[in-house]
């Protein structure tokens, strides 16, 4: 479970490399709606899986869990803000920046402090039940584009691209319908 969940982090990270690196508006807006598609299947993942792991089984575990729900609610306005900007416009690479810094800043707290607490209080089994559980949800997930390939016509036919991703894609993710 720690390995798919920090690959994950590893992942996150160079995507929103790639996109500071790219000069083409049209491939960092893909780009981006690909690292938002990311994380928030791994945010959904986590709460529906592992966060109630850690409250259960971890000292001062719910408090630790409102903390980092906390901060996903933190990336996802974020990731709202930036759906909503022109990605060839001043305040994009801003915006990209700030969720850059607060994606490393929490990833670095789950492998620093909630991985190693999880490893410390819960069966090697249990941690790769949980393992199992997280990888079928990301199965479950919509289709993403790969990044060399960003216009992936599965991944914009089910869900688009742009403005509304990151409540379309929590819904699909949650299997929660709305109007
Ligand atoms: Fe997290
Ligand atoms: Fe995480």
């Amino acid at each position: 479970m720690v390995d798919i969940l920090t690959d994950d982090h590893r992942e996150m990270v160079e995507l929103l490399g790639e996109v500071q690196r790219t000069a083409d508006a049209s491939r960092r807006r893909a780009l981006t709606d690909t690292v938002i598609a990311e994380v928030m299947r791994h945010a959904v993942a986590e709460e529906r899986y592992v966060y109630p792991a850690v409250e259960e089984k971890v000292p001062d575990g719910p408090r630790k869990v409102a903390h980092d729900k906390e901060e996903h609610q933190e990336i996802v306005e974020l990731m709202k803000a930036i759906e909503d900007l022109d990605a060839a416009g001043p305040e994009f690479m801003e915006r990209v920046k700030e969720l850059d810094a607060e994606l490393r800043h929490h990833a670095h707290d789950e492998e620093t402090r909630q991985f190693p607490e999880l490893r410390a209080h819960l069966s090697t089994d249990e941690l790769s039940a949980l393992g199992s559980k997280v990888e079928m949800a990301k199965k479950l997930a919509p289709t993403r584009p790969h990044p060399n390939a960003p216009h992936s016509e599965l991944f914009h036919k089910t869900l688009g691209p742009g403005v509304g991703l990151v409540d379309r894609l929590r819904d699909a993710l949650t299997g929660r319908h709305t109007g």
